[in-house]
């Protein structure tokens, strides 16, 4: 079967190669997806890149992709909840999605939400889980102010519709040209980054989404209130999840170096402050469904690229101007 993989570390445009590679067989505990649909996170840009290198090892080479929709074709004699036929999307931990056929654990399966296509359901796991686990880090509640920079982008755009369900005022930043489709997201404020200097906006806000990174971290501190919450997916290692992490000390103190800046800004806005990693988690996948279905969380795709185009699929990802999801369509 066909399958995009990565061959060694560096530009996507030399590691990523189509190959053929031997479809999967099952363990007992996994489903057998065929793969309709899969999505493309800046995520499968950094694993190429060698990003991740320090905290994931992989033997090369590896299929790349964390997202999938599907149909169940085969399961092993340890899965009760699933059905030949059923039809399903998952964030995968390990083998990629960017191919043919995908074993999965069950444990990381849910059934697709039903007024979906596959394109749609692919689009969401990776992004839909994220902004879930971060607003939970950040305990975001009804009343709340929030900032969600870049809400033209996967995360930012599942993470402003999920926190206006909670019941919080959101902020968001976005370009000049996005800003009409964003408003449609449902933030009470979209800033045009371009015009606009959104610290002037936003002040006292309970919390930061900080989706950015570099020096959009610090200047997160200067838009909360006193003791509010700047949870980060890019930003520097806190201390806590550098002791969750079980890092050596040496690693630690770099770490502890790396956000100096950071240290000081906590301290001065006694401020909460925690790097999300997001998790694959059925359970939560259950939740994006429900939310899918019941209307309250739409998914925005920008371009669909055939499984033989997943090359260019990654290089306009890796332009970090998608409006909502790439995805690739594979059946
Ligand atoms: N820690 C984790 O577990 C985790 C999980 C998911 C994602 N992430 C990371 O989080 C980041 C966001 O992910 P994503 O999937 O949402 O990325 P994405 O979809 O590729 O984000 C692209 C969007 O960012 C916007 N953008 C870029 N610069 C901006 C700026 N200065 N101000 C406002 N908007 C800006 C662009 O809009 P304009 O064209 O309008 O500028 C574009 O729509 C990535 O770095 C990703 O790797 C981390």
């Amino acid at each position: 079967m066909k399958a995009i993989q990565f061959t060694g570390y560096g530009e996507v445009s030399k590691k990523v190669k189509t190959s053929e590679i031997v479809k999967p067989t099952i363990s007992k505990d996994e489903v057998l997806i065929e793969t309709y649909a899969a999505s493309v996170n800046p995520l499968d840009i950094k694993v190429v890149e060698g990003k991740l290198k320090s905290v994931s090892n992989f033997k090369l080479p590896t299929t790349l992709g964390y997202d999938v929709s599907g149909i169940i074709i085969e399961k092993g004699e340890n899965v009760p909840n699933f059905n030949i036929g059923d039809e399903v999307f998952s964030k995968v931990n390990r083998q990629g999605t960017f191919t043919e056929f995908v074993a999965v654990n069950q444990k990381l399966v849910s059934l697709k939400p039903k007024n979906t296509t596959f394109e749609e359901a692919a689009s969401l796991p990776l992004v839909g889980l994220t902004a879930i686990q971060a607003l939970k880090r950040g305990k975001l509640k009804s009343g709340e102010s929030i900032l969600i920079p870049a809400g033209s982008g996967g995360v930012g755009s599942f993470a402003i519709q999920y926190a206006k369900s909670i019941g919080a005022y959101v902020y968001t930043t976005t370009s000049s040209e996005n800003v009409s489709w964003v408003k449609k997201l449902g933030a009470d404020e979209v800033i045009d980054y371009k015009t606009v200097d959104y610290t002037a906006i936003v002040q006292d806000a309970d919390m930061v989404l900080d989706t950015l990174g570099n020096e959009y971290t610090e200047e997160a501190f200067s838009v909360i209130k006193n003791g509010g919450k700047v949870i980060t997916l890019v930003g520097p290692v806190d201390k806590e999840t550098a002791n969750r992490m079980k890092l050596n000390k040496i690693t630690k103190l770099f770490l502890a170096f790396k956000r100096r800046k950071i240290t000081k800004q906590i301290k001065q806005k006694s401020a909460f402050y925690s790097l999300v990693f997001m998790r694959a988690n059925a359970k939560q996948l259950n939740e994006i469904s429900e939310l899918v279905e019941s209307g309250t969380v739409k998914t925005k795709i920008d371009k669909v690229f055939p499984l033989k185009d997943t090359l260019n699929a990654l290089l306009y990802v890796k332009k970090g101007r998608t409006k909502g999801k790439v995805v690739i369509k594979i059946k």
